[in-house]
């Protein structure tokens, strides 16, 4: 026997009701603002040294460090999956950093052969090469450190020598992770110069001085280095007004795009970019994010696998043009079935 229940009267809806787009798939579809895509998607992947090596890494189960020649497999794989872009990150190996960081700027460093391998076996793909002196500095510091302070334009100056190195391995899009004032413009007039009028800047804007780094922290090994934070140069998590600052002066100093980071923490701040600016925006679902996930996931407190795709659409709809997502891989040959 049907049950049947009393009305309310609903008449002051005047007819107005929301969930008649809401009724099928069809209709779902039919009225979905956005889309999610494998070129939405850049794949941040870490190389060390090595032969058919891969390391785990604890903080972010699924994850692993790989040598070159993995590097170049996953890279196969990733522009068959559709995805545009990787963002490489070396783990440098512990006798090879220092204070200076001169490594950074060894043209035979671990990133210009990975940049240089996935380059001639892969040339569809694009390559982002992070600059930032913590994954070479002794200390862990994205900059160089006199006396506790973290220098601004000595710092500069390093990363113009290794922006310039893995350029000429064959960087397509410079990425400065760091946070220095001056160096986008300080990048763009060094990389003119040198004959790379072609390679793009896609500047970390406004990255926040967050706690969402620590599993990075451990694949890059830079982790059990760090004394103290990097709050003299990244963002104060209680600002959003500076941000726009931030990726208005990036813009004027010749950013082509620009980033914002952490990601689902700052999904205001996406939302504010794209309204404020004309330009396309990357937001980055850090190595704590992802770890979140997974972790929550297998407790069992959450739909891991739908949790992923959630956290993915937010970006989307917070007017994100692009995601670096540690699920590049594993979302793009999804949404291609
Ligand atoms: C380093 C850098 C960091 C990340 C990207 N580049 C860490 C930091 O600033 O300490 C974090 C990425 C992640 O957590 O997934 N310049």
């Amino acid at each position: 026997m049907t049950q049947s229940w009393p009305k309310h009267d609903m008449s002051f809806l005047g007819g107005r009701r929301m969930r008649r787009l809401r009724q099928s798939e069809w209709s779902r579809a039919m009225v979905r603002e956005t889309e999610l895509l494998p070129r939405d998607l850049i794949w941040p992947l870490f190389v060390i040294e090595g032969q058919n090596e891969k390391t785990q890494i604890r903080t972010m189960p699924g994850v692993e460090r790989l040598s070159i020649d993995l590097m170049v497999e996953a890279a196969k794989a990733a522009r068959d999956a559709g995805i545009p872009a990787l963002a490489i990150f070396p783990n440098t190996p512990d006798h090879l950093r220092s204070e200076t960081a001169a490594e950074a700027y060894n043209p035979d460093n671990l990133m210009c052969r990975v940049l240089d391998a996935i380059k001639s076996a892969v040339p569809e793909i694009g390559l982002i090469a992070d600059v930032a002196l913590d994954e070479y500095s002794a200390n862990g510091q994205d900059g160089l450190v006199r006396d506790g302070e973290i220098l601004n334009d000595e710092t500069v100056a390093v990363m113009i020598r290794s922006a310039l190195v893995q350029a000429r391995a064959g960087a397509d899009i410079i990425a400065p992770s760091d946070m220095m004032d001056g160096r986008v413009a300080a990048l763009r007039a060094a990389l003119d110069a040198e004959g790379f009028e072609h390679v793009q800047i896609m500047s970390y804007a406004a990255k926040y001085a967050s706690c969402f780094y620590g599993p990075f922290r451990e694949a890059v090994g830079s982790g059990s280095r760090l004394k103290g934070d990097k709050r003299t140069y990244q963002m104060d998590y209680a600002n959003s007004d500076e941000a726009l600052r931030e990726i208005e002066q990036d813009i004027a100093e010749g950013a082509d795009s620009i980033m914002i980071k952490p990601g689902m923490p700052y999904l205001d701040v996406i939302r504010r970019a794209r309204d404020a600016f004309n330009v396309p925006i990357y937001a980055y679902q850090v190595s704590g994010e992802y770890a979140m996930i997974e972790m929550a996931g297998a407790a069992g407190a959450i739909n891991r696998d739908a949790a992923v795709l959630e956290s993915l659409w937010a970006f989307k709809r917070a007017g994100a043009n692009g995601i670096l997502t540690y699920y590049a891989l594993e979302i793009a040959r999804k949404l291609a079935r």
